[in-house]
Order: C-alpha cells, then structure tokens, then sequence
C-alpha cells in the first residue's frame, strides 16, 4: 500500500506517461516522482510494446531506465525530444519552477528547454502561491566556490528576496557533488518577488553554471493527490 504522498507521485506519474505515444523521444527527469514516471513508462513498454528512447537528466535515472527496459539515447543523439517529464520542487500559477533538490537541475534544464513541451510531475504538496520557501539550489563550479558564495549573497541584497544566506550542500562529511563535478549552494530566500529577474542575475555572476529556477520552461503540471485524484495546470 502507497503512502497519500506516494500516491500522489504515482497517479501523477501515470497520467503523464499516457502522453507517451510510438516513436517519441523523452527526456526524463529526476528525483522520486520521476521514478514512478520511469517505472510506468517501462512497464509500457514491456508489456504494451510502447517504442519509446529515453534521454535521462542524471546517471541515476539511467540507471533506473536501463533496469526496467527503456532504451537510452544521449541528448546529442537525439537533438531535440518531443516531450520531457520532470518533478519539481515548486510550481507557482504561472507554471514557473524550482528544481534541483536531487542535484540535476543543469541537465534537466537544458534537456527540458531542448523538449517541445516539459510536462512537471508533482503532488500537490509542491504548489505554492510565490516561489522560494523550498531553497533555491544554484550549480557552482569548485574553483574559488567560498568567492562565488560570497558575491551570491551580495548580489542577493539588491534582490526583492526576503532571506540571502546560501549554504554548500553536503553529502555526509563531504561536499555534495553533481554529475558535472560540480558543487550546490543552496539559497535561503523564503520568497522571491521576482523570479526572473533573479534568475537572470544569478547567472551572470563567474563560478555559477545554472540555478533551479525554470521561467516560461514548463507547459503542464500534472499534480496528483492522496486520494487518487489528478488535476491538469496549463
Ligand atoms: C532533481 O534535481 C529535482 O529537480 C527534482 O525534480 C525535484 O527535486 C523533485 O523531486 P521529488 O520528485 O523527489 O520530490
């Protein structure tokens, strides 16, 4: 039996993978409503003959693809996908997201903005009225990351967010690492006036590859509840 938040995950989840049709090829996201997505897109093909290629956002979905029979192309491979499947970490009215709390956000950026439509995942516990109360992750590379650190938070006060402290996400004992090699820091911002306004900041400054905030990406958030129920946002 599923927890309701599993559930939620779940049925969102198979909602989506029926917009899977023969041929097509998919990004897939990362994370654990993603999960679900790359298990019921497997079993589809398994069971159902759904001819299908996959371009996963990070080795630990390919990892999970390989195991249930999906086969996987690279993104150069394809060029573009007709649709990717993500979680988010928020979505707000507009659609627009913050992702990377597993980590992934560079490639699930840049493989959703290859994607004719990105289609999020979510249970309904990720909608929020104003984006920035689950911390905003922000890729760095590990060259001078305490300098880039320091010019965040800097920048941060002529921003219109309530909070600025941004902290080095860990694995353990040890700097949590991405799939690019590089390190996360982690923005403490509670509420973000405007969002692309700061996303289009955040990534002028040296030392930052990408950050979690995903403006005019997102077409449609399937968002699932606990008792079974999905709700389509587009
Ligand atoms: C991965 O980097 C994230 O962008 C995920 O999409 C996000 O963290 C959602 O994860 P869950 O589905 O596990 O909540």
């Amino acid at each position: 039996e599923l927890s309701p938040i599993d559930k939620a995950k779940f049925v969102a989840a198979k909602r989506a993978a029926d917009l899977v049709e023969d041929g097509m090829r998919v990004g897939l996201g990362t994370g654990s409503t993603a999960a679900w997505l790359v298990r019921c897109l497997g079993e589809m093909v398994r069971k159902e003959g759904l001819k299908m290629r996959g371009v996963p956002t990070s080795t630990r979905t390919a990892q999970l693809a390989r195991e249930v029979g999906i086969e996987i192309i690279t993104l150069d491979e394809a060029r573009w996908l007709d649709i990717t499947i993500d979680g988010a970490d928020e979505f707000d009215g507009d659609l627009n997201l913050i992702k990377g709390g597993g980590g992934a956000l560079l490639h699930e950026k840049i493989v959703a903005t290859a994607s004719d439509q990105m289609v999020v995942i979510a249970d309904v516990g990720k909608e929020v009225g104003r984006l920035g109360a689950f911390p905003l992750p922000v890729e760095v590379i590990p060259f001078g990351w305490q300098t880039t650190q320091a010019l965040l938070e800097e920048t941060l006060i002529s921003m219109d967010v309530l909070g600025r402290t941004a902290t080095l996400r860990m694995n353990g004992d040890t700097p949590f690492i991405t799939d690019e090699g590089n390190h996360i820091l982690d923005l403490h911002l509670q509420r973000i006036g405007n969002a692309r306004q700061v996303a289009l900041v955040l990534n002028q400054i040296p030392g930052v590859v990408e950050n979690g905030l995903f403006i005019d990406i997102c077409d449609t958030v399937v968002v699932g509840h606990g008792d079974g129920r999905v709700e389509i946002r587009d």
